[in-house]
């Protein structure tokens, strides 16, 4: 088979990346390990940067996006049972796009098969070789065990944090950076209303905990557990009442609860690669970069990568440009560290850290009171929420 651009895995990089050139008339191929059914299982991200909003419309699907997403203004913060709101339309006259990560991969997934994208589930046993040919080829097999060849000009690895593109990277070449955090979120789902029509991200000595929602009768929650918890010691009812012990009390008091409909745990970590280009490979989303959730990025910075791509490779193949390619990795990354600051950042403001002492503590605290009085650092928090420019 042969192809302009082959990209690996099928996540929101991955198919965001595929619309987009297919949408330009370049031809490409994903290739993706899961089955579709899996991949829209997933239980994700919450939160668009009004960014990615605008991206999604201008690519054609927005729609139900638009119908079905709520547009938030402001946001609730809380410590020691005290809470505060930060209104992002005010500081920054801009907003977010409460739409779960799952609603728009549905989104992708159908306009990939309006478009007759070609998309290969449930591959196995990937192998990219010539990354430094103008002919890379990337080997597998598909779904029925039959061994196939992609020649192609370019491969891009959206194969997420446990994917293998990196891997690809001569280890003189790639330089990681990392922090693992010594907590995990416990992310329960349940059919309830909200207990808040905007999220509250709750500082508090047992932990931190997070208020989110899906929509009026679908609400997501999530608390700070230690990194070795098991989840079959977490039934719902101890769930419920650990989560209304860190809310303020004003929620804690009003919360509607229920049986949960998804219960997972995800670690925490913040990790960089560079660079992310190396000869014909380019690195997009989670397969260069993983962020804390706690500044609701992860989704959004994958998506801000693939608008840099899609540029590059629409100026390569209509203008027969590579100046923008060669200019990838560093104008993504510079992009990429500021997000993965602000992540860190408000991990590290609204965690109880294993070993935190009182000192630290306090200083938490007295973050917490300036950012609830000062216009100044609430207008510097609604524009790393809201989303930096692209
Ligand atoms: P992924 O979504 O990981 O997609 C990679 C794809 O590649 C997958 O479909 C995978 O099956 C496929 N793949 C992997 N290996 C191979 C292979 N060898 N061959 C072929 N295919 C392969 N972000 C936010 O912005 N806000 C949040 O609130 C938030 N919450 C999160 C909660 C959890 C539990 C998790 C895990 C992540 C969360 N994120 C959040 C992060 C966000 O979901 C990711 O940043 C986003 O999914 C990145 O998209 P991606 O396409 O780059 O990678
Ligand atoms: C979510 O709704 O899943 C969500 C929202 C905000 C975050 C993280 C997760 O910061």
């Amino acid at each position: 088979m042969k192809t302009q651009v082959t990209i690996i895995g099928g996540g929101p990089s991955g198919t965001f990346l595929s619309l987009l050139l297919n949408n330009a008339g370049i031809d490409v191929v994903v290739l993706e390990r899961q089955t579709k059914d899996y991949v829209l299982s997933r239980i994700r991200a919450g939160v668009l940067e009004w960014n990615s909003v605008e991206m999604l419309r201008k690519a054609g699907i927005g729609e139900r996006m638009d119908d079905e997403g709520s547009i938030h203004e402001g946001t609730y913060l809380s410590s020691a049972n005290k809470d505060f709101r930060v209104d992002f339309k005010n500081s920054v006259n801009k907003q977010v796009m409460v739409y779960g990560q799952t609603e728009v991969t549905k989104d992708l997934y159908k306009a990939i098969e309006e478009q007759n994208i070609k998309i290969l589930h449930k591959i196995k046993n990937i192998s990219i070789e010539g990354l430094n040919t103008k002919t890379p080829k990337v080997s597998f097999k598909n779904s029925s065990d039959i061994n196939e060849e992609i020649e192609c000009d370019y491969v891009i690895g959206c194969d997420g944090f446990h994917g293998i593109s990196r891997k690809h990277i001569p280890s003189n070449i790639l330089k990681e950076y990392e922090r693992v955090y010594p907590f995990g979120w416990l992310g329960v789902l349940s059919e309830t209303p909200p207990v808040s029509h905007e999220l509250i991200y709750a500082n508090h000595e047992r932990g931190f905990a997070l208020a989110s929602m899906r929509n009026e009768m679908l609400s997501r929650y999530y608390i700070q557990v230690p990194n070795n918890s098991n989840i079959d010691d977490w039934t719902d009812e101890i769930f419920w009442d650990e989560l209304k012990k860190r809310l303020p009390e004003s929620a804690a008091e009003t919360i509607i609860i229920g049986p949960s409909i998804e219960k997972s745990i995800a670690p925490l970590r913040s990790y960089v690669v560079e660079p992310m280009r190396w000869g014909n490979l380019f690195l997009v989303g989670d397969a260069a970069h993983i962020v804390p959730p706690t500044g609701a990025k992860g989704l959004n910075l994958a998506l801000s990568d693939v608008k840099y791509l899609s540029e590059a490779l629409f100026s390569f193949y209509k203008e027969k440009k590579s100046d923008l390619l060669d200019n990838y990795s560093e104008k993504a990354l510079s992009r990429v560290w500021r997000v993965v600051r602000f992540s860190w950042w408000m991990t590290t403001l609204l965690h109880n850290f294993p070993n935190q002492n009182e000192f630290e503590r306090k200083i938490q605290l007295s973050e917490l009171d300036h950012l609830s009085k000062s216009e100044l650092a609430q207008q510097s928090f609604s524009e790393n929420y809201v989303g930096l420019p692209v």
